[in-house]
């Protein structure tokens, strides 16, 4: 029935150009978009066409439209540096690029309420869903992952931070562990940089999870059971890891190195990121992206988004 509205309503559209002699399907194609027809929109479009693909957007809010950016390549993980001074947290990588206005709120929070609500439209054909998309309207169901690397004391941080997600928190928007078990949504916050393990254990419901360090999950004096309940993410420093520069062959110690990492983290469910990986040569810094892929590596780390959408 809808499908023959759709039609019926194109064909009038595309009528009058039809009945012109040599109108190509792209004229037919222009005419229809730019007659603003209601029947070629929808009120997930925001994303429209975007693949999400497993990069990381280092240090996110060093862009010129920070998330939005990273959303617009189909960019699925951005991280944000954040520092607690005077009861706000405010985003950077250092102090000196701190300003007043640019805080974890302004930069993130209420830009991704924006997204999820467009993602998330209130009508007579949602009412019955009681799951949140994350913010591709190709991929619904793949969750934006937010690092919020803390940068001053983790303790102090990290309930100023939970109180920060609680606009989120309060429409269904993060992943969540109760007693044990985890229920996705359109965020999943992971906490790194000085976020505090002890404290990020004994939250129950946890919507706050920890970035597990890779090359230590089998290492008992860490005293903890990594599970994605608590860890969905385990990241650790390439350059110490495995630290191939990229250019001339890897060895096959590095190439153990890797799968050896990636092996501890999926045999607990975990997903694998290498951070500190080369940018540049781009010839050396491809090379690098590609054994980590090759490898089972989960997350490509970018600084250049569009070169890693590309990739
Ligand atoms: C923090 O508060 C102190 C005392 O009120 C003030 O002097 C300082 O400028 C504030 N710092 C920031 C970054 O707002
Ligand atoms: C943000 O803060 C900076 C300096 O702290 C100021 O120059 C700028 O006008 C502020 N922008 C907005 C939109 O408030
Ligand atoms: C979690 O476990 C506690 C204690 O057993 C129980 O009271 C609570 O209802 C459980 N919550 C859920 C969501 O299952
Ligand atoms: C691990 O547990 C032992 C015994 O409870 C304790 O002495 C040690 O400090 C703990 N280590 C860490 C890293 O928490
Ligand atoms: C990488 O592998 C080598 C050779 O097996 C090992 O000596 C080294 O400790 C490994 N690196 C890390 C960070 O574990
Ligand atoms: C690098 O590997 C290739 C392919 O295995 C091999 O032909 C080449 O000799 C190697 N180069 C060096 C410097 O070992």
């Amino acid at each position: 029935m809808k499908l023959n509205l759709l039609f019926c309503t194109v064909a009038a559209l595309a009528g009058p150009l039809l009945a012109e002699a040599k109108a190509t399907i792209n004229d037919v194609i222009s005419q229809l978009e730019s007659s603003q027809s209601p029947l070629l929109q929808y009120p997930t479009q925001l994303t429209q066409n975007i693949v999400p693909k497993p990069i990381h957007s280092h240090n996110d809010y060093w862009r010129d439209v920070p998330l939005l950016t990273a959303l617009s390549f189909g960019v699925v993980s951005v991280e944000a540096d954040v520092w607690l001074i005077n009861g706000t947290l405010f985003v950077g990588h250092e102090q000196q690029a701190l300003t007043s206005n640019r805080t974890f709120d302004s930069l993130y929070i209420q830009p991704l309420l924006k997204v999820l609500a467009a993602q998330n439209p209130k009508n007579e054909f949602t009412v019955n869903i009681a799951s949140a998309n994350g913010p591709f309207d190709t991929a619904g169901d793949i969750p934006l992952q937010l690092l919020v690397d803390i940068k001053t004391d983790g303790i102090e941080a990290l309930p100023v931070i939970l109180e920060a997600l609680q606009p989120l928190r309060s429409l269904g928007y993060l992943t969540t562990a109760t007693n044990g078990t985890l229920k996705r949504s359109a965020v999943l916050v992971v906490g790194t940089g000085n976020s505090p393990l002890e404290l990020v254990k004994e939250l129950n419901p946890r919507d706050y999870f920890f970035d597990a360090p890779l090359t230590r999950l089998t290492d008992p004096s860490l005293n903890t059971t990594w599970d994605p309940t608590l860890s969905p993410l385990a990241s650790d420093d390439y350059e110490v890891a495995v630290g191939w520069n990229g250019i001339g062959n890897i060895s096959n110690a590095q190439i153990a190195n890797i799968t050896k990492f990636v092996g501890d983290a999926h045999s607990r469910g975990i997903l694998a990121r290498f951070w500190d990986t080369p940018g540049w040569p781009v010839h050396a810094r491809d090379n690098v992206w590609r054994v980590l892929l090759d490898n089972g590596a989960d997350w490509l780390n970018a600084d250049d988004l569009e070169a890693a959408a590309n990739f």
